[in-house]
């Protein structure tokens, strides 16, 4: 029997992986695609505004916590598919308040695990990260390997993790969860570390860098997060734990290194500053299920970083009112706090 989606429900389509996953529906699938996001600093509904009115894509702003309105699309789109991004995900947001995480990771997957009990659908696919794990310093996590968070936002994700691994077990609702290693690509906020190096360096501003800049990230391009989502779509099953990994594996300052490269500025940009309290020197995931599945990233990071680069370059107009409104705030605090730990830490 064909069980592939042919209505899927996105929770925080609007934000960085939510717009790239949607945009690949849209266009490598047929099927139809519902957006629910909450549009907080980190989601723009401009992102997808070109496929408004196409018939095949319906946005609508709203929280996952407010079950009614979740149910109610859910009936009357006849979704059959829930694939759950929504997420509060930055890391130091979660160290300066950790509470907004415990509401939306913890509490809104909860509601949702909710909705899914009342209706009937093929699969929930709940999105996480190989954060939940903690710091790995040798080899690769697999996918029983024990949750051992270490940020605010690390717990929250492995609860609601463990909430739908509850929901499957107690209530039957057909989750399954994707833990996948640092992602990136167009359309990403520039507090993650990478956007947040190109726009600085753009500006010929300093980067700054925790600790010596020596921690470990596996990183992939977003398009094939995408498709390994598809694919997860399609053919995942309840109650698995699914891995998705690029296994290219460097140190932060490896990385902002190669940024500067293509955009032939110096090393020099690249600044130390005290670093964030519990941070995980490495992190790194086993991936070989999805091998067997026939997945397998397809875009080098050589590229990545070139498509990338390019994408924030000649979309000034998607980052400037990000760059330099309410995030320049937030940005201005954040370095402040920083450098006042690194004074407490000194002291
Ligand atoms: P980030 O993009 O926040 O993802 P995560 O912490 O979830 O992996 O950060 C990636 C790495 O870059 C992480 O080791 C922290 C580091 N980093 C900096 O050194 N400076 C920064 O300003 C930021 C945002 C991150």
């Amino acid at each position: 029997m064909d069980d592939s989606p042919r209505t899927i429900l996105v929770t925080g389509g609007a934000g960085f992986i939510g717009t790239n996953f949607v945009e690949y529906l849209l266009r490598q699938t047929d099927v139809r695609v519902v957006v629910v996001d909450a549009l907080t600093y980190a989601g723009q509904r401009h992102n997808l505004a070109a496929y408004e009115g196409s018939g095949r894509y319906v946005f609508v702003h709203g929280h996952i916590e407010n079950a009614q309105l979740l149910y109610h699309l859910c009936r009357t789109c006849e979704v059959d598919t829930l694939v759950h991004l929504a997420a509060h995900t930055h890391v130091d947001r979660s160290i300066l308040q950790a509470q907004p995480f415990v509401q939306t990771n913890v509490q809104g997957t909860v509601t949702l695990l909710e909705v899914a009990r009342q209706i009937r659908l093929r699969r929930f696919v709940q999105m996480s990260t190989d954060e939940v794990y903690g710091e790995c310093l040798r080899g690769e996590c697999a996918e029983d390997t024990p949750l051992l968070p270490s940020s605010p936002y690390a717990a929250s994700k492995a609860a609601a993790d463990c909430f739908v691994h509850a929901y499957r077990r107690t209530y039957g609702v057909p989750a399954f969860i994707v833990r996948s290693c640092n992602v990136y690509g167009p359309y990403q906020f520039p507090e993650k570390l990478l956007p947040m190096s190109i726009l600085c360096a753009l500006h010929d501003e300093p980067i700054p860098l925790y600790g010596d800049g020596s921690q470990r990230r596996q990183w992939l391009y977003v398009d094939d997060l995408c498709r390994a989502l598809w694919l997860l779509c399609c053919i995942g099953e309840p109650g698995q734990v699914y891995h998705v990994s690029s296994g290219v594996e460097l140190t932060n300052r490896e990385l902002v290194a190669q940024i500067l490269q293509l955009l032939g500025k110096p090393e020099t940009l690249m600044r130390s500053v005290p670093d964030r309290p519990g941070h995980d020197r490495r992190y790194a995931l086993r991936w070989e299920q999805l091998r067997c599945f026939g997945w397998e990233p397809s875009v080098q990071l050589e590229e990545g970083l070139r498509r990338t680069v390019a994408w924030y370059r000649d979309h000034r107009s998607w980052w400037e009112p990000l760059w330099y409104g309410e995030y320049a705030q937030y940005r201005r605090q954040w370095y402040e706090q920083v450098l006042q730990s690194g004074v407490r830490q000194e002291g």
